[in-house]
């Protein structure tokens, strides 16, 4: 099986390529990136020189480098598309544009290839928040209607929407995933966990938004990975499947598990001002992958969350070389405006 990754150099797509190379000695990536801020060849260093493996710089948003990176490689079996940008507060403060760019209009590039190349299957990669948000109760299924409400969610959705068009329109052999908040080994540090464990361990505040009562349903990057290369394979054409681990919890319960791991003290965390239109709860029911096609978490929040601080207390190589440059104006941006609440 030849696979084309689009965004394979970012967090979750690095993590899916490095596990596939391991467990299918049959399978073939093509990775297609533009290597924004958040992609990093840096992930896939250990795996570069695989022969089953190759990598495009090219950038979705720009239709005919998505058609030459199809034109070069006639054999793909298979879409799987990453790529996105992928950080509510960057589609708040820095601006909306490169995400309708990257995540709608480079996911409908995709689509219109697949058709001119007649690729036998698109696996789209979703989020949990094009449901919007929940209340105290319920949890999401894929039956809930789309309800986004920032701008990533919004055009995360926009996507979702696309791709049913393609699969209805022209009969593509489309699949969506819909994940909740993943953690893990190569996370940007911008997302809530690798932000908090690298300023922890520089004793650095820890800026908690609001109250620090939303809630968000966590699951091990392994775990997700696994889920999408098994509806990727097994799925049924046109389903929608939703992936968690059913563990949420409210984000200030999160941090100070994070900092009793660390041996690190409660007083770091410092209360700031809310993110707008900030979703209050998140979590997903994913009775529906484990019905139909047998999957199942194999990690325990627990044993995950001590698997990634071990990685990021044993990479702080990594963390300086993501965090020079423009992570420390971007930082400067988002936190020094943020008053304390
Ligand atoms: P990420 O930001 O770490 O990586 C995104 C990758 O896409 C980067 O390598 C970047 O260079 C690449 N990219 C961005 N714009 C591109 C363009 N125009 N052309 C080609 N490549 C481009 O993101 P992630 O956290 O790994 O998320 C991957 C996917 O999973 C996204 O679609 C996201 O919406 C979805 N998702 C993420 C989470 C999560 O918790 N991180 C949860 C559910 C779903
Ligand atoms: P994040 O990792 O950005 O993921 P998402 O917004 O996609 O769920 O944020 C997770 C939660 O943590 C979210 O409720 C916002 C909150 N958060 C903070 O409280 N402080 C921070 O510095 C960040 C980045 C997030």
């Amino acid at each position: 099986m030849k696979i084309l990754v689009t965004g394979g150099a970012g967090f979750i797509g690095s993590n899916y390529i490095r596990m596939v190379l391991q467990e299918h000695t049959d399978t073939e990536i093509v990775n297609l990136d533009a290597l924004t801020y958040a992609g990093n060849l840096e992930n896939l260093a250990d795996i570069e020189n695989d022969p089953r493996y190759t990598f495009i710089k090219a950038d979705m948003t720009n239709a005919a480098q998505v058609r030459s990176v199809f034109e070069a490689h006639p054999n793909l079996d298979a879409i799987l598309n990453f790529a996105a940008e992928s950080h509510v507060d960057r589609s708040l403060h820095v601006g909306a544009d490169a995400f309708i760019q990257t995540n709608i209009a480079g996911t409908q590039h995709l689509l219109d290839a697949c058709r001119t190349f007649k690729i036998g299957r698109f696996l789209q990669v979703s989020t949990d928040e094009v449901y919007g948000s929940l209340g105290p109760e319920g949890r999401f299924t894929e039956t809930t209607p789309l309800t986004p409400n920032n701008p990533y969610s919004a055009t995360k959705a926009a996507a979702d929407f696309m791709v049913r068009a393609a699969a209805r329109s022209y009969k593509l052999d489309a699949v969506t995933t819909r994940c909740s908040n993943n953690f893990g080994p190569y996370q940007f540090p911008e997302k809530l966990i690798p932000l908090m464990i690298a300023n922890a361990l520089e004793e650095k505040p820890l800026p908690v938004y609001g109250d620090g009562m939303h809630v968000r349903d966590w699951i091990y990057v392994e775990d997700h990975c696994r889920g999408i290369d098994l509806v990727l394979r097994q799925g049924q054409s046109g389903e929608i499947y939703n992936i968690g681990s059913m563990h949420d919890i409210p984000n200030l319960e999160l941090v100070k598990t994070l900092l009793a791991k660390l041996g690190k003290s409660e007083s770091l965390i410092t209360f700031v001002q809310d993110r707008p239109g900030h979703d209050r709860r998140y979590a997903m029911d994913a009775l529906k992958i484990q019905r139909e096609l047998g999957w199942a978490p194999r990690y325990s929040f627990e044993q995950a969350m001590q698997k990634t601080i071990d990685w990021y207390l044993t990479h702080r190589d990594w963390l300086e070389h993501v965090r020079s440059g423009q992570y420390s104006v971007y930082y400067e941006k988002m936190y020094s405006q943020r008053a304390k609440a």
